[in-house]
């Protein structure tokens, strides 16, 4: 086989993100700009001679292509083996467990997760390490350092692999190993899960819709809702992956899913609903009439997880970033298990994890998962949700009502300003830093602040720090305002406010949520002068 070595330039803004490198799908397809990225990331671990990676994506529009690029280069730098989900096809958090169970030295996913896909959307490329999570910024920063000096990559000059069908190849003296993408995934869950008693459920009657929104887990929740676990007929929707999501966007929230919600909002709707992301990682919850908040999902999967077999002895810990509501510090202060407030991004949950000292983390932004991968997992939070369902028998509104009598509730929204040019997203959030010294014993909107900062976070394992990580801003009537800008546009700037009001547990909890967070709303942006800076206050988009 002949392999080459091209020269070539570095590119431009190859800084991985808050979930890898993230660019308009026209951007990634430019000559050479894919390649340098890859070399790069071989480069910054010590080269990819003799290793063995896990390779695969959300199916997107340049994944197949990206896939021959990336086996390509593997073998040309020297890899031992690339194990790639047939016809390239690999959930996020199923990527992770194939790392883990393989234990090969990292993977690559390709997917832009929620963002829709095609040619003229987005693209994404993300390294994981041997433990299947993330990269640290440690890595990360490796990588961007070795894009700004590249100077040439090596590719094999061979004809593309089969990966459509399962079975063992060679490519140079590399071993191509395509498998199910589906199989190990689902022992996985079989293992996690009360399989039997999710069967008992549904054949007395439980109704279900599982909404794949066109994308990767499409194949995994056919499998295993319908197939294995005997879920009726029609319970997955839009099931087949699709390059572009049927021109949809893949984020399973109100917004996007709107669908399901329609579905749901109805007397006559499924007990229980769900839906899961572009790459499969993120979950939306929801019950007949009830809509379940990210947070508040964590909260009851932190509370409940005890009657599924893997989590029977207890947590030994719950981590959640810091957006998120605080709704499952007061279940782990009851559990008298520790919490952790993590910076936004799955990676920061990595080392909890491996240390042992978290067993369920959560985002906000509809990512619960476990210690089982390290990867957050959307089908992992359904398959939970449903062990839980039948063991308590009782409906999603029940659930709800009953845990926040425990706990009280935490009222909680996102509210998301797209599209901003950058320079004015900044003066907003400088501005706000400036103002933060002063702001304590300040009144807004008739709410006094009783504490604000800017989050840092010192990793209790090993002692990295990472800054300016969001601007907090704590009321005292228990409400919080949370100032960020995302990590994963791809367009401008995005201002994520993120509205917390919590009520106890003797309080009104049947208020509608955005009218129970009118007063936080209009603090956050009195204090952030918001209307002023971006011409508007109502968000794009609220979840
Ligand atoms: C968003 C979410 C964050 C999540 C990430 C990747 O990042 O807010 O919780 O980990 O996507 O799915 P952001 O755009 O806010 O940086
Ligand atoms: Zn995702």
């Amino acid at each position: 086989m002949n392999s080459k070595v091209v020269s070539t330039q570095p590119i431009e803004g190859q800084m991985p993100g808050t979930s890898g490198l993230r660019k308009k799908t026209r951007v990634f397809m430019q000559p050479g700009y894919l390649e340098n990225f890859v070399q790069a990331t071989f480069n910054a671990i010590g080269g990819a001679s003799g290793k063995t990676f896990v390779v695969g994506g959300d199916g997107r529009y340049f994944n197949a292509t990206a896939i021959q690029t990336i086996l390509k280069m593997a073998t040309a730098n020297g890899a031992e083996k690339v194990i790639v989900g047939q016809d390239g096809l690999l959930s996020t958090p199923a990527a992770s467990h194939l790392i883990r169970m393989n234990k090969t030295d990292g993977g690559l996913i390709l997917s832009a997760s929620h963002n829709p896909g095609g040619i003229e959307n987005d693209f994404g490329v993300k390294f994981n390490t041997a433990n299947g999570g993330p990269a640290p910024e440690s890595i990360t920063n490796a990588i961007f350092a070795e894009t700004r000096s590249i100077l040439e990559y090596s590719i094999a000059a061979t004809d593309d692999v089969d990966i459509h069908t399962i079975g063992s190849f060679s490519i140079g003296e590399m071993t191509v190993e395509v498998v199910d993408p589906v199989a190990d995934y689902q022992a996985l869950m079989a293992s996690l899960f009360d399989f039997d008693k999710i069967r008992e459920l549904f054949a007395n009657g439980f109704t279900m819709r599982f909404d794949a929104m066109h994308a990767i887990t499409g194949p995994y929740a056919n499998a295993i809702l319908a197939n294995s676990l005997g879920a009726p007929k029609g319970t997955v929707t839009n099931g087949v992956p699709k390059e572009d999501f049927a021109n949809g966007h893949p984020d399973p929230n109100p917004v996007w899913a709107k669908e399901l919600m329609d579905l749901m909002m109805n007397d006559n709707g499924p007990d229980f609903g769900a839906a899961s992301d572009g790459d499969g990682d993120r979950n939306m919850i929801v019950g007949r009439n009830i809509y379940v908040t990210p947070s508040d999902s964590l909260a009851v999967l932190v509370a409940n997880a005890h009657l599924a077999p893997a989590y029977a002895d207890g947590l030994s810990g719950v981590a959640r970033s810091m957006p998120t509501s605080g709704a499952s510090d007061r279940v782990a202060d009851k559990l008298g298990i520790a919490s952790f407030e993590t910076p936004t991004g799955w990676k920061f949950f990595g080392n909890l994890l491996d240390a042992g000292k978290v067993t369920i983390c959560g985002e906000e932004s509809a990512g619960t998962g476990s210690d089982h991968v390290r990867e957050k997992d959307g089908l992992w939070a359904v398959l939970l949700w449903l062990n839980i369902l039948a063991e308590r028998k009782q409906s999603m509104t029940e659930i709800l009502t009953d845990h926040w009598k425990t706990y009280g509730r935490n009222y909680y929204s996102r509210h998301d300003y797209e599209a901003i040019p950058t320079d004015i997203a900044d003066t907003l959030m400088s501005g706000l830093i400036e103002k933060l010294p002063d702001l304590v014993g300040q009144e807004f909107s008739g709410l006094k602040v009783s504490a604000a900062d800017e989050f840092s976070y010192i990793d209790p394992v090993d002692g990295s720090v990472s800054h300016n990580q969001g601007i907090r801003i704590f009321f005292e009537s228990g409400g919080r305002a949370v100032f960020r800008l995302s990590g994963t546009g791809t367009e401008g700037a995005t201002l994520r406010v993120y509205l917390e009001q919590y009520v106890p547990t003797e309080a009104d909890h049947s208020q509608e949520t955005q009218q129970a967070l009118t007063q936080v709303k209009q603090a956050a942006q009195q204090i952030s002068e918001l209307a002023s800076h971006l011409g508007r206050t109502e968000p794009d988009v609220m979840t």
